[in-house]
């Protein structure tokens, strides 16, 4: 037992490794990509208020509950979800819920790790001025991507090359372990890049529209449209959603990976004061650095009607390459800057997305931390190369959905009523506030116990049967007064998903398009099958070990 493996007896280095190695969980492209794609289409300003009460109600209880049973895990020699929820839970069962901690992180990691690759090459690029004579947009469909219209192969050996690399570099530095690898990378990466973001977000506030030429506004216009509060999106379910959607990707709830990083804090560690300080700065560089870079640069250029149509992930890739050409000599740096800031965002999270599949093998199997990072490597293979070598629409969008939207909330959803009700609040909140210099205000037990699971219930129905016409319709009529229209699923819901509702054949297709369609929806089937299938896979490795626990008479339940 204890000794054997090298999991058990890891541990941070150091309070301020921890804090900074958490922080890195959760900063990410979420916070420089995400959060302004999703607050320039929310309305902006009405996006903020839905967002930070979900924050309050929904995303530090879970942050708390999180670190709580990390810790609880650990304690028993589990650093992954299954073993952390099989310790906790009375029924067998909840062990096979945990695999969802380790799905999550392993197809986040497919996609991810891929964007990440581009902001290596983007890095570089930008760095020897290529994009003074190429266009951004072609850089990354045709030169890494590989990806045409209507085309369902899409590589090229550049990018799958540059995919390669990253991958390699995640595997190797999850191969030295917790305080020689991702904390010593976090301990740089985090500080370079909050400086980054600060030259970035002050440069940006410079652009002075009567002295630059190429300016249409100022690009104060575009901060306060992200800050100016209103009020009228708090009735609309969809802006809640979004909000919702967004604090679970940027603190990462519900991966598996922040009870992972928690499981290896001692007993007596203060999870509330830390948990809370990570979840922090994690807001304080997605609504002040994040918010303040991307849109108001991009109003500042373009103007805000232009940024809104545009924004979504393009945005970053490719509006803002062209956009530092008008800084001059100073576009290599820039460009620079930006993408280097994105990388070293990207890394410290994709290693979060490993490492509880490494624990899980070493906990659970005794590998050495070599040969689990080893097997980590290979069983993303199969997953990333489809993410790669197909159109985009296909695995990158599927994944992007399941396990990166959706299944988050069904793990959140299982872990507050583990917690609260099946561990039971009175013994967790006592758990929970153990060592803590910093108490949760008591309010937070009620919220806890009622709130969060509520909501996280009302979230799921809503993401499962999301009408087309929005829920707004349907709870408060159109706006017009209009008839009420038919029920039907919207495209980005659950059910929409399965029945293909986001892959619409336009009306007088070629025949070309009708095969490339036919084709999508054909990857797509395979894929839900791979992820089916993957997550059974780790459901058999889970009653595996614990067949195996039972043999050795190592199985620990408390
Ligand atoms: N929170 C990270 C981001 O904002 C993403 C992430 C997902 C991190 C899964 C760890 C695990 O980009």
């Amino acid at each position: 037992m204890a000794g054997e493996g090298q999991a058990t007896t890891e541990r941070w280095g150091s309070r301020v490794g921890l804090v900074l190695a958490m922080a890195g969980n959760a900063v990410g492209l979420g916070n420089f990509l995400r959060f302004p794609a999703q607050a320039m289409q929310n309305g902006g300003g009405a996006f903020l208020i839905p967002y930070f009460v979900v924050l309050l109600l929904i995303g530090l209880p879970l942050v708390w509950i999180e670190w709580s049973i990390g810790r609880y895990g650990g304690k028993h020699g589990h650093h992954s979800t299954p073993g952390a929820f099989d310790a906790m839970g009375k029924s067998p069962y909840w062990k096979y819920l945990g695999v969802f901690g380790l799905w999550n992180c392993l197809l986040i990691a497919a996609f991810y790790l891929y964007i990440e690759s581009w902001c290596l090459a983007y890095t570089g690029y930008s760095l020897v001025n290529g994009f003074k004579t190429t266009n951004p947009e072609k850089f990354l469909s045709e030169t890494i991507q590989g990806q045409y219209p209507n085309q369902i192969l899409a590589a090229t050996n550049l990018g799958m090359g540059i995919f390669a690399v990253c991958v390699c570099i995640n595997i190797y530095i999850l191969s030295r372990g917790l305080a020689k690898g991702i904390e010593i990378v976090s301990k740089i990466g985090m500080p370079m890049l909050i400086f980054f973001a600060a030259i970035l977000a002050i440069r940006g506030l410079l652009i002075d529209p009567e002295t630059d030429p190429k300016a249409v506004a100022s690009p104060f216009v575009g901060l306060n449209y992200v800050w100016e509060p209103k009020f009228d999106s708090l009735t609309d379910p969809k802006v809640w959603l979004a909000a919702a959607g967004q604090i679970f990707f940027t603190i990462s709830i519900g991966m598996g990976s922040m009870q992972c990083y928690a499981s290896y804090v001692r007993e007596k560690d203060d999870i509330v004061l830390n948990g809370t300080t990570s979840a922090w700065t994690n807001e304080f560089v997605e609504v002040v650095l994040g918010g303040t870079i991307l849109i108001p640069i991009a109003v500042a250029y373009l103007g805000l009607e232009k940024v809104k149509s545009l924004s979504g992930f393009g945005l970053g890739f490719i509006v803002f390459p062209e956009l530092f050409r008008n800084w001059g000599a100073l576009a290599p740096v820039a460009g620079f800057l930006w993408f280097g800031l994105l990388f070293f965002a990207a890394i410290t999270s994709s290693l979060a997305m490993g490492q509880p599949m490494l624990a899980f093998l070493q906990d659970e199997f005794k590998l050495t931390r070599k040969q689990s990072a080893l097997v980590f490597g290979g069983m993303l293979l199969p997953l990333a190369i489809p993410v790669a070598m197909l159109h985009s629409s296909s695995f990158f969008d599927e994944f992007d959905f399941w396990a990166g939207t959706f299944s988050l909330v069904v793990m959140a959803v299982a872990e507050s009523v583990l917690f609260c009700w099946v561990f039971g609040m009175p013994k967790g909140w006592e758990e929970m506030n153990r060592g803590a210099e910093l108490k949760v205000p008591k309010v937070f037990y009620y919220v806890m116990q009622y709130v969060t699971p509520t909501f996280l219930i009302i979230m799921l129905v809503a993401y499962i049967f999301e009408p087309a016409a929005g829920w707004k319709t349907y709870l408060a009529g159109t706006a017009d007064g209009s008839p009420i229209p038919a029920w039907e699923f919207s495209s980005g819901s659950m059910m929409g998903k399965l029945m293909h509702k986001d892959l619409p054949l336009p009306k007088d297709a070629s025949e070309h398009e009708i095969t490339f369609n036919s084709q999508l929806k054909f990857m797509r089937t395979v894929d839900r099958g791979v992820m089916v299938a993957s997550f059974l896979g780790l459901a058999a490795l889970v009653s595996v070990a614990w067949a195996r626990r039972r043999r050795t008479g190592e199985n620990q339940q408390s």
